[in-house]
């Protein structure tokens, strides 16, 4: 915009110095030094930026209305087994994710409009409010100790033991009816989070190509990752009854290995040596800290590291942490070849896997 465009400030908005604003007292550095000179923006001065801004704060508003009539239509109107493929999320429910979406954009609009009118619209000028002391002055306190002690007496809670105990007892409860609505949380898990779906005998499937795993198909440097077979029979695929999808996808997060081929003189542990095949081992895939699946390998130092917050694990030593703040080791799934000459487990995974939880211990 040239000089000449420039709208013309009217005499009023000119910047002009607060009337509190005030030089700080010579050798006082903590002086206040008042508010300074107010500028008036271009919605004050510019009636069509203020009409502009305007619309701009009734858009978002509008936005939001449409995204909460998206959020009842998604939430009537979407199958909620419906499961879809979005680009970096991978597979989601389709309703959740609208749910979350519309609303959140709901949300947002409204803050982001509400902002916008603040910053563009209402007033900006400054005010100062003067504070009196937050402090009661001492007779209103000494006034206020004397209607509570007579309060007190009053109620004679001092002399009727009876009344006061049963009254803390009844107080004291109250909050319990909160705590067993906790019940509808769903149904406690019982003994799932200490078992997966590994058990003697079933054959690694390899989770890119469907089909089980040969020890030849395992190479050095790289990472593969197994489910346990039967696993997308039993849950079904997406799509299926909810529970049977729920399952599944439960049950595959649980189960999930990695598998890696190591040089058998590289392993240090004589126990993770027998748990493996010819130096291939197989470990949970999902985090000890918090639960996040690992995919970081490092061939060099047959590290595996967790993309979350950098836990650190040596596939060479039984999985042990090496660093961050991973307290337990990555569980080892002991395997062997089967007859068929494919791998499969020997047993499920003699620890829990995943994040600790509180009745582990
Ligand atoms: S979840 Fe792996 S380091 Fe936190």
């Amino acid at each position: 915009m040239s000089s000449q465009d420039k709208p013309e400030v009217p005499e009023e908005h000119l910047p002009e110095v607060h009337a509190s604003a005030h030089v700080p007292a010579e050798g006082d550095p903590f002086a206040d030094p008042g508010l300074p000179a107010h500028e008036p923006r271009v919605t004050d001065i510019d009636e069509k930026a203020a009409k502009r801004a305007e619309r701009q704060v009734a858009l978002l508003f509008v936005i939001s209305m449409l995204s909460t009539i998206g959020f009842i239509w998604a939430y009537v109107g979407i199958d909620k087994h419906r499961i879809i493929d979005i680009f970096f999320f991978g597979k989601i429910g389709a309703q959740n994710f609208a749910l979350g979406g519309t609303l959140g954009l709901a949300l947002f609009c409204i803050g982001a409009g509400a902002i916008h009118w603040a910053r563009t619209l209402m007033t900006d000028e400054e005010v100062v409010q003067e504070r009196h002391e937050l402090a009661s002055d001492a007779e209103t306190r000494e006034y206020a100790i004397r209607e509570f002690a007579q309060g007190a007496a009053d109620s004679a809670i001092g002399r009727r033991p009876l009344i006061r105990r049963t009254m803390i007892g009844a107080m004291a409860l109250v909050p319990l009816s909160g705590v067993v609505l906790l019940r509808d949380l769903g149904p406690l898990p019982g003994t799932k989070l200490r078992h997966t779906e590994w058990a003697p005998g079933k054959e690694l499937i390899n989770e890119a190509t469907g089909k089980p795993i040969k020890p030849n198909d395992i190479v050095k440097g790289s990472l593969t990752m197994a489910l346990p077979d039967g696993l997308v029979e039993k849950y079904g695929p997406a799509g299926q009854k909810e529970e049977l999808e729920h399952g599944w996808l439960e049950e595959a997060g649980k189960a999930a290995v990695l598998l890696v081929r190591l040089e058998p003189q590289d392993i240090k542990s004589k126990k993770e040596q027998a748990w493996g095949y010819e130096g291939i081992v197989a470990y949970s895939k999902i985090c000890t800290h918090v639960g996040c699946p690992i995919g970081l390998y490092e061939q060099q130092t047959h590290h595996l590291l967790c993309p979350c917050h950098q836990s650190t694990f040596d596939l060479a030593d039984d999985g042990k942490v090496v660093f961050g703040p991973a307290a337990r080791s990555l569980p080892q799934l002991k395997i062997h070849v089967n007859e068929a000459g494919n791998l499969a487990a020997s047993q499920d995974f003699a620890e829990p896997v995943g994040a600790s939880f509180w009745e582990r211990g």
